[in-house]
């Protein structure tokens, strides 16, 4: 009753969209990727900081190598999705800053330490992890978004520049047969929310 959104968008977004487990073979291309993306870089971040950087893995060489780094149960899943997305943060995002954010010429500076640099990024970059998972279910597809995997591993062989750090990675596709786990329960309003 309080939310304007469609009732049937609703769904699409939250109540009826799962993570996936399993895809059928109809390919995800590049016009949705984008139509995605388009959509998913007006989510905000810090300062416009948008640190989240995607590496589309299309190629058959490239799957395998990414399989190699996840863990066990994520394997089967990820070899047989039509698309699966790394989603990473740049480290180095402030080199962009100024023109992202041109009403404040000194942003720069304020990311001149290393360490303050990736935590920003770190959080900035989630954010949009989630905002690009709501994206995905805008397509009409699926997302199967998976933390289990040897991130040094993903790092060296999908960025190697040692400014990039692997947050998540995403199969996309139409959700096949048994694609769902069990659904586990939400916590409700009042176990999550105190007024003060
Ligand atoms: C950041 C993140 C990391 C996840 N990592 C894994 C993973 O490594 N392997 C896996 O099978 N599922 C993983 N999941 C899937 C979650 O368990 C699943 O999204 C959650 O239980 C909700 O399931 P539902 O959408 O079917 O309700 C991950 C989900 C998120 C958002």
């Amino acid at each position: 009753m309080s939310l304007i959104l469609d009732p049937a968008a609703q769904d699409l977004l939250f109540r009826e969209a799962r993570t996936a487990n399993t895809f059928t073979d109809e390919p995800v291309t590049d016009d949705q990727m984008e139509a995605i993306y388009d959509l998913v870089k007006y989510g905000p971040t810090s300062m416009n900081q948008q640190p989240l950087r995607i590496v589309l893995v299309r190629s058959a060489e490239a799957r395998e190598r990414l399989v190699g780094h996840l863990a066990e149960g994520n394997r089967k899943k990820t070899a047989q999705a039509p698309l699966v997305a790394i989603l990473a943060a740049d480290n180095e995002f402030h080199e962009e800053l100024p023109s992202q954010f041109p009403h404040f010429p000194q942003a720069k500076d304020l990311f001149a330490e290393r360490a303050v640099r990736e935590r920003s990024a770190r959080l900035n970059a989630l954010i949009q992890v989630g905002y690009f998972i709501i994206g995905v279910r805008a397509a009409g597809l699926a997302a199967g978004p998976m933390t289990g995997f040897d991130a040094d591993g993903i790092d060296k062989d999908f960025f190697g520049d040692g400014e990039h750090s692997v947050l998540a990675v995403i199969n996309i596709g139409r959700p096949g047969e048994n694609a769902w786990f069990p659904r586990s329960p939400r916590l409700t309003y009042e176990q999550v929310v105190r007024t003060v």
